[in-house]
């Protein structure tokens, strides 16, 4: 019991020794005294980081659902599990206890199996932040299909892409969705991307906005009335602890997105520890996460990480400025809210804002305040621990990523002394290292480096959907026996971390990875483009913002500049979504290329970031004289 919430500072080096002198032994206490399996297992853990092969809790069965709500029964049946705050407050809030959750989840099982998806089978979920899509991920898992939940926001390609990279053969959807004033058609959408998706045989569409939809005979179904008919039992299915769990898309710096995928045993076991120990969660507190389940962090800190622990766990429908800005704290001061964790791009955005918005609210039942994503700035820490915390509640910046499962470096609240913008100290088990960029650990303190995991814990994503080659190549490729997280990373004096962001070419924008490479191809098939290059720049509210330069075909001088920067950014919508609309498009002549054609991107961030005072060496360019230009017309 004692290792697994952590309450001093003493004891948390103390576990973390542990857990790291000998791992297998430390996991396997963790996973037999708090979860329920069906059959234990023959091994704790086999690894090799160059195939790269991973297995935690070999040949052990069980089922994540069983331990996320089965096992809640007979102590917690009528805890709420779920508190649905829709976009419209008018609507009020619904709260789902642990007994109503298991049978609707039971019932969405069973339709699911009635529909003819088995064990192994992947099912995409396109659906907003409404209950359905945590009853429906968690169904999928207590059948032991493989859940793929893409995020509501993006754009019918960049769905029908995810669709067919797996051979999703279900889609589950909703007529609409609301994002505060904005009502969004998402049966739509999914109907385009099904013309692209040819082993797509069911749609199951629950109804939420009531708008007016075509439903295409023998492939569309609306979900309720076969909800209404479906048992309220299902026996759960008894998974592999290596099964897959789920896949979840991340971008990447090249290429298609990448398919992570989670395992049923580690992940739920890495999940449900961070999340009792980040948020120091106890029985009868209320969680809020912000994010969507569209993103890791809500997979794993909205459904899984707080069920697993029998938690009280608030799903938000709207965005934090409807009806205006002091929507969240609205609801903190509703629910009561203890523990509350969001981006600090959305902690930006509000802090602009008056501070009246906070002040005419409660919020005294906060307890922990958490923030990931991206590096927070200073400003923005501050504001959140003094106007929100009002210097009461500690803040953990966590550190962690789509291939991580769970949080890897972040304050332990009332155990970790905090320091503004670091993310401190490495969670139980988490090995972090250091590297040059010769592949050498840089060891001792007060260093920089480039931030690499030394041994596999048990949420580590297992694999890249059909390309294991791909996810050798990102992620073990670059150091010998170690797991490269992409991101660069400081250790101070004491030992503590900070990250200083992505060392690739990967884009941070409120919060949401970008690949630089899909942005490019989207902008490329505008009929009026040559080529393009994306990069980030820094933006007050959204951390990074992108800027494009982009050479035409033919000189644009019957074109209006602005139109057709509007249709690049169109383009950009229909291909990924509004979240990859650039800031800034300026027409250049040439790209800065090395000798061997390759884009030189840390001289046009330095344009983009207007830090042209120190160019650094082009004298290798293969076109030194398009640097001038670009500089001259910079926008
Ligand atoms: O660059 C890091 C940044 O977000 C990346 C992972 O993005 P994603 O897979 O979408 O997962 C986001 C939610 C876990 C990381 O490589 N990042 C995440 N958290 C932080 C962060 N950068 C700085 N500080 C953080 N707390």
């Amino acid at each position: 019991m004692s290792n697994y919430f952590i309450k001093n500072l003493e004891e948390y080096f103390q576990v973390y020794r542990r857990s790291v002198r000998d791992p297998e032994t430390f996991w396997e206490e963790i996973a037999e005294e708090h979860f329920l399996w069906r059959k234990k297992w023959d091994k704790v853990l086999s690894w090799d980081f160059t195939k790269p092969e991973i297995r935690w809790f070999e040949n052990a069965k069980l089922n994540i659902t069983e331990n996320c709500l089965d096992r809640h029964l007979p102590i917690r049946k009528n805890k709420t599990a779920i508190i649905f705050e829709p976009n419209n407050p008018k609507e009020g809030a619904q709260y789902i206890t642990y007994k109503e959750l298991h049978e609707r989840v039971c019932k969405m099982a069973n339709v699911l199996v009635d529909k003819g998806v088995q064990k192994g089978d992947r099912v995409c979920i396109y659906l907003p932040m409404i209950p359905e899509l945590a009853v429906t991920v968690l169904a999928c898992a207590r059948i032991g299909a493989i859940h793929s939940v893409v995020f509501a926001g993006f754009s019918s390609t960049a769905l029908a892409t995810r669709i067919n990279d797996c051979d999703c053969k279900m889609v589950i959807t909703s007529d609409g969705s609301y994002r505060g004033k904005k009502q969004i058609d998402l049966k739509g959408i999914v109907d385009i991307a099904l013309e692209e998706c040819p082993g797509v045989e069911t749609v199951l569409v629950v109804k939420r906005t009531g708008t007016n939809i075509k439903m295409k005979e023998g492939r569309d179904v609306l979900l309720q009335p076969l909800l209404d008919k479906a048992d309220s039992y299902f026996e759960v299915v008894k998974m592999d602890a290596e099964d897959p769990l789920f896949i979840l898309y991340t971008s990447g710096s090249t290429g298609k997105p990448k398919g992570m995928v989670h395992s049923c045993g580690g992940y739920m076991v890495y999940t449900a520890y961070t999340f009792k120990n980040i948020f120091q969660y106890r029985e009868n507190d209320v969680y809020w996460c912000t994010a969507d389940i569209g993103w890791i962090t809500g997979h794993s800190y909205i459904v899984y990480g707080p069920l697993a622990n029998g938690a009280t766990t608030v799903m938000f429908e709207g965005v934090p400025t409807y009806p205006d800005f002091g929507r969240f704290w609205h609801i903190v001061e509703k629910h009561k809210v203890n523990q509350f964790y969001t981006a600090p791009t959305a902690i930006r955005a509000l802090a602009k804002e008056n501070y009246e918005y906070v002040e005419r609210y409660d919020l005294s039942s906060l307890k922990v305040l958490g923030t990931v994503g991206e590096p927070i700035n200073e400003d923005a820490w501050h504001w959140y621990n003094n106007v929100v915390g009002n210097d009461q509640s500690p803040i953990v910046d966590t550190w962690w990523q789509t291939e991580t499962g769970g949080i890897m470096i972040s304050p332990i609240p009332y155990v970790t002394p905090t320091i503004p913008t670091y993310a401190t100290l490495p969670f139980i088990g988490v090995q972090p290292a250091l590297m040059d960029e010769e592949g050498n650990e840089i060891k001792g303190n007060q260093v920089h480096g480039r931030l690499c995991i030394k041994f596999p814990w048990p949420g580590i994503a297992r694999t890249i959907w059909g390309n294991h080659e791909r996810y050798r190549d990102t992620y073990f490729a670059a150091y010998e026996n170690k797991y490269f997280t992409g991101d660069g990373a400081l250790r101070d004096e004491v030992g503590y971390y900070r990250i200083t962001g992505r060392v690739d070419d990967v884009i941070i924008v409120s919060g949401h990875n970008l690949g630089t490479a899909p942005i490019e191809d989207a902008i490329n098939e505008h009929h009026a483009v040559a080529e393009s290059a994306i990069v980030g720049f820094p933006h007050d509210i959204k951390g990074n913002a992108l800027y494009g330069f982009v050479i035409l075909k033919e000189e644009r001088e019957s074109r209006d500049s602005n139109e057709l920067r509007k249709e690049i950014n169109q383009q950009i919508t229909e291909q990924i979504g509004p979240i990859a609309k650039l800031d800034k498009i300026q027409f250049v002549p040439g790209l800065p290329k090395t000798r061997s054609g390759k884009i030189m991107r840390r001289i046009l961030r330095k344009i983009a970031s207007n830090d042209t005072d120190n160019m650094g060496d082009i004298s290798t360019l293969l076109n030194p004289e398009v640097v001038q230009e670009i500089m001259d017309n910079a926008l």
